[in-house]
């Protein structure tokens, strides 16, 4: 192979290896059927390493050598969870720890002299894990994988020394056991010698390690690597040993599983903060890798009460620690198009190792960030990484006035169209729209992302090359890709040309919530498209309700002599009022409405229609109650609930929460002060309880 001096031919060659490196891994570990020996494989990512230590800046968003730890797709079988894996929402500052106690106080409605314990324990960061126990025997493990679904590894999990095939003591029934499989930063730094003398997988950090070993289809190459565990929750019970955190989490130890030795409860802010700069303190020593402390409100009673939003409890928090940082050169900003025409700055960075991980780029956000820092291309620079967080130029260390500015472009790199910035906003953006290929392609990226149809083995490598040669155009295409034509292109074997196709064919019927999200909708991320599915829980409804909206904003008039500003602002309430769904405001209403006003946008809807791509209904989560798609309005004072609290036992139970009374009002909550709204929905006739009777109904229906 010969040395290309120049980038142009350096960057193609990387290009090529990208995508066939990509191929044969999914030979290898999806298809099982490997088409090169592995020496000519290890040849290819040699290659790849030597030009991408030749041509830092060259190194690709999809290069095999970022894809570290990387675990076979696909061959791990799917299993639903009982209770969907959470997350947890972060803080970084001593604040925001005040903050969530003082949220979690107001939810609950605790007098001031009411005492709130908390236990607190080190985040590990590993990969979590869900153990289900039958009658005390190991009968599932599951990884958390969306959260709803996860990957199966119980064989893996069985070869973890530390995870017992049997609990010991009087374990329940049914018991899921959660927590995060890991490995010792010891044991971490041990494999990769022994992985590099084999001339095996390096590993960029214990957490990737302990993903790539657990998620084997091979169970003999886990039970070869160094895994432990530690317990921080649960998951189904059919019974609790103790009504508490600590007590629960106490249980388990007892029943033999591992739980952090560090596990303390608190009662007040000034114990969690103390423990936090205990363990800060020790971080270095401990022998493997934590990022941050959690704390859980300890009793399980309050735990139910608060319940989640989004994908996070309201009764946990996770206290992070401070991102690390490095210096660094800045050899070039390259600028990215996005899905909605975002021009963004990338700092291409000479490779520096931050907590343990290389990083070749970070984001400069936009122009004005570039212009804050005033950063040119040779200057040094302070990074930060932050978990999986994409690094951040934080500092110019090297700061000349003297020396030329960087100029930011004013049309787009990728479609040459003009770039602009609207007015109040900070994002430059290209005015291209459809004809501009990069926001082409990043819209069918984000169509078939995880979070959004989830389509398995159609990476970005594929939609580009696919994009190119014609074959995907609009997201309706991808539903019309055949077998055929697969089969006769380069590098598409028979059974990975099948297995694509059946992965396509899985979502003709995506849920609602993550067929609105696929849209990509300006403003419409994961949350709201929930929220919108939630409130219309069908396609044609919510078509329904997006026409009537749009017919209501075309209709609004300024009336005479009044100000452009005022009538923006009516105009926006009455389009906010006619999409009706919670947490939704102007911005977000317009950018919906906007969005269906293009006609060609209602054009890919009606060719993914003709594809038969059709979004399935809702069907309610939970148990149908007695106020089961009815809308509710509090009113006056609520005295053993919050607001929120109230309005969240409401969402569980199916209903909506209106601030105001209507017609379209089923049922008042009426608390002592109630004034007009009471009196109104007694003038329409609207049922009327009050809180007990209100708390009576909750409590039935729970
Ligand atoms: S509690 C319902 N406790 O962090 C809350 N999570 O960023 C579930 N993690 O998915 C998590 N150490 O995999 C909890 N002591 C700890 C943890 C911990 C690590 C992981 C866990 C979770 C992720 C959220």
């Amino acid at each position: 192979m010969s040395d290309p001096q120049d980038p142009a031919e350096a960057a193609a060659e990387l290009e090529r290896l990208a995508a066939e490196i990509a191929r044969h891994d999914r030979l290898y570990h999806s298809d099982d059927a490997p088409e090169i020996s592995d020496a000519d494989y290890d040849a290819l990512v040699r290659r790849n390493a030597a030009l991408e230590a030749q041509f830092p800046h060259l190194v690709r968003e999809d290069s095999p050598s970022r894809q570290v730890g990387a675990a076979p797709e696909g061959p791990l079988a799917k299993v639903a969870h009982a209770l969907p894996m959470l997350s947890l929402d972060n803080a970084f500052a001593d604040e925001e720890v005040g903050d969530f106690l003082g949220r979690v106080r107001r939810f609950l409605r605790l007098g001031e002299d009411e005492e709130v314990a908390l236990t607190a324990e080190p985040k590990i960061d590993g990969l979590s894990c869900s153990l289900r126990y039958e009658k005390g025997v190991l009968v599932l493990a599951a990884t958390r994988g969306d959260g709803s679904v996860g990957e199966d590894v119980t064989p893996n999990v069985r070869t973890i020394a530390d995870i017992p095939r049997h609990l010991g003591g009087e374990a329940p029934g049914i018991f899921e056991i959660r927590g995060e499989v890991y490995m010792s930063k010891a044991d971490f730094a041990a494999l990769n010698e022994r992985q590099a003398e084999a001339g095996g997988k390096i590993f960029a950090n214990p957490r990737n390690a302990a993903a790539g070993s657990l998620r084997q289809k091979d169970p003999a190459i886990t039970a070869a690597r160094p895994l432990r565990f530690y317990a921080h929750g649960w998951g189904e019970a059919s019974a609790l040993p103790a009504d508490t955190q600590l007590g629960v989490m106490r249980a388990i130890r007892g029943w033999g599983v591992p739980v952090s030795e560090d596990l303390e409860r608190f009662t007040d802010l000034d114990g969690l903060l103390a423990f936090y700069r205990g363990i800060e303190a020790k971080r270095a020593d401990l022998p493997f890798d934590i990022d941050g402390i959690v704390y859980k409100v300890d009793r399980l009673d309050w735990q139910s009460r608060l319940g989640q939003v989004a994908r996070a409890p309201r009764w946990a928090l996770a206290h992070k620690f401070p991102a690390e940082r490095a210096e660094t050169v800045l050899e070039a900003i390259d600028i990215q198009v996005g899905r909605t025409g975002k021009l963004t700055p990338v700092a291409r960075l000479t490779p520096v190792g931050v907590g343990g991980v290389t990083v070749t780029n970070a984001t400069l956000h936009n122009a004005d960030e570039i212009a804050r820092l005033g950063v040119r291309i040779g200057d040094r620079v302070l990074i930060q990484r932050a978990g999986d967080v994409i690094p951040q130029v934080l500092e110019n260390l090297t700061p000349d006035a003297a020396r030329p500015a960087y100029v930011f472009p004013d049309h787009c790199p990728e479609c040459g169209s003009e770039a602009v910035r609207e007015e109040g906003e900070v994002d430059i953006r290209c005015t291209g729209g459809l004809i501009c290929p990069a926001q082409r392609v990043e819209r069918l990226r984000h169509f078939v992302s995880r979070h959004a149809l989830d389509i398995e083995g159609l990476g970005i490598v594929h939609i580009e090359n696919f994009f190119r040669d014609g074959l995907l155009q609009s997201p309706a295409d991808i539903f019309r890709l055949t077998r055929d034509q697969l089969l006769a292109r380069e590098r598409w074997a028979e059974v990975s040309a099948a297995n694509l196709i059946a992965a396509i064919d899985a979502k003709r019927r995506p849920s609602l919530d993550r067929f609105l999200f696929a849209l990509g909708i300006r403003h419409v991320g994961e949350v709201t498209a929930r929220d919108l599915a939630r409130r219309t829980r069908s396609w044609d409804n919510f078509r329904a309700m997006i026409e009537a909206s749009l017919e209501v904003r075309r209709k609004m008039q300024p009336q005479e002599g009044e100000e452009e500003r005022k009538f923006l602002q009516r105009r926006d309430k009455a389009v906010v009022a006619a999409i009706e769904t919670p947490n939704i405001g102007p911005e977000v209403a317009n950018a919906l409405l906007d969005f269906f006003e293009e006609p060609h946008n209602r054009e890919v809807l009606d060719d993914l229609r003709a594809a038969g791509v059709a979004p399935q209904d809702v069907v309610w989560e939970t148990k149908a109650s007695p106020v089961t798609g009815k809308t509710i309005v509090f009113t006056g004072s609520l005295e053993t609930l919050s607001r929120d609290e109230a309005k969240a036992q409401a969402e569980k139970l199916g209903a909506k929460v209106a601030g105001s009374v209507s017609a379209r009002t089923d049922l008042i909550v009426a608390g002592p002060g109630a004034g007009s709204k009471l009196k109104k929905a007694q003038e329409l006739g609207v049922e009327v309880i009050d809180e007990a009777a209100w708390n009576a109904l909750v409590a039935e229906a729970g």
